[in-house]
């Protein structure tokens, strides 16, 4: 904290970009053995949107961006941060998406990273962002999802294939001192030792890029989707209820529960156990599919653009994704 004033950071905005072409059921009934019935059943997933060829990350990246900075009443010039949560970044290992993003936007001269969770990778983003603020480093930090899942996607596995979409998400986080606007608290953990239920095993420094590793596919996502499941289910459950508790806070008081959106029977499950409506949770999974990091802010940016969201409603957001990583959020919107 600066001059012994208590500072707080808030979610001051949120935008999203959802690429226009989607893949249907039907278009993957054509790919692969699959039906309409089983993705619907077992996902909840009707459709999801997916990137051009030569529309990347970045690019995604920018035009969320560009709706959030201007939704919380800022230049670009006032960001003194950006956050990029991707596994999909432009470029396996250098540069870093957030740079290539803060180029883009014409954002120079402050510190910009990528960080690498997963599905998790916008709330741990937040907690990042949370850190700077009330430490008195930072004043206004774009914390971003975007994914081109596409791009890892064996689409000759059906049993990946299915599941993941392209997007974008974005939020402002600002510096306050009002107290009713704060992030009220973040969990953000993580377990290794379940690194193979989730993984894309090349390039990297296990597996370099070269045409053995083309052939064998390495280079595409690989999911024990089973064992994920049930743990996605348990870990989250424990999860939200611990942080409800601890901050003495009652499910009837959070207006909008804001899962990340991997498979509906996921959402279901940790919904039913906390005794959440179906009025407060947010599902966009029928429509965008699993968009990994740009899940959670493209569901808010849905609830804000059909006028539900308002100033002062408390959002619950959990995710769960590869590492495994989980984390989970409780938050007011500060957006106008
Ligand atoms: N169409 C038809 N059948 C399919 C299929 C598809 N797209 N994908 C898999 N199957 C088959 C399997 O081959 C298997 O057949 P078998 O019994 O003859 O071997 C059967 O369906 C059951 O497979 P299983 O993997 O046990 O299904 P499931 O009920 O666990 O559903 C997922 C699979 C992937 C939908 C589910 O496990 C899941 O959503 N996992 C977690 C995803 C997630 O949260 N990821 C991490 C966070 S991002």
């Amino acid at each position: 904290m600066t001059d012994n004033k208590l500072q707080y950071a808030s979610m001051r905005s949120i935008g999203a970009y959802i690429p226009e072409k989607i893949l249907t059921n039907a278009d993957f009934e054509k790919m692969v053995d699959t039906s309409d019935e089983w993705i619907v059943k077992r996902t909840g997933i009707k459709e999801r949107h997916i990137a051009k060829d030569n529309e990347y990350t970045s690019d995604m990246a920018v035009k969320a961006s560009e709706i959030a900075i201007q939704r919380a009443g800022l230049e670009n010039s006032d960001i003194d941060l950006v956050i990029c949560a991707t596994v999909t970044p432009d470029y396996f290992n250098m540069p870093s998406t957030a740079c290539i993003i803060s180029a883009k936007l014409g954002i120079k001269n402050v510190q910009a990273f990528d960080v690498s969770a997963a599905c998790s990778g916008f709330v741990y983003g937040l907690s990042i962002a949370k850190a700077f603020i009330e430490s008195g480093m930072k004043k206004n930090v774009l914390v971003i999802g975007a994914e081109k899942f596409s791009s890892i996607v064996d689409y000759s596995d059906r049993s990946t294939c299915i599941l993941f979409g392209d997007g974008a998400g974005a939020a402002v986080i600002s510096v306050t001192d009002d107290k009713n606007e704060a992030i009220i608290d973040i969990h953000a953990s993580a377990d290794g030792s379940y690194a193979d239920f989730l993984m894309t095993p090349a390039p990297g420094s296990v597996n370099p890029a070269s045409c053995e590793v083309i052939e064998q596919g390495l280079q595409y996502v690989k999911m024990k989707g089973n064992e994920t499941f049930k743990l996605a289910v348990k870990t989250l459950t424990k999860d939200v209820k611990e942080i409800l508790k601890k901050n003495k806070i009652a499910v009837e008081d959070i207006d909008f529960f804001v899962p990340h959106q991997a498979n509906y029977r996921i959402i279901k499950a940790v919904g039913d156990s906390l005794k959440m409506s179906p009025e407060q949770t947010v599902k966009t999974v029928h429509k965008y599919g699993n968009t990994s990091a740009a899940s959670i802010p493209m569901a808010i940016n849905d609830i804000y653009e059909e006028g539900k969201l308002k100033y002062g409603d408390t959002m619950l957001l959990d995710t769960f994704g590869g590492g495994l990583t989980w984390a989970s959020a409780i938050l007011p919107f500060a957006g106008k």
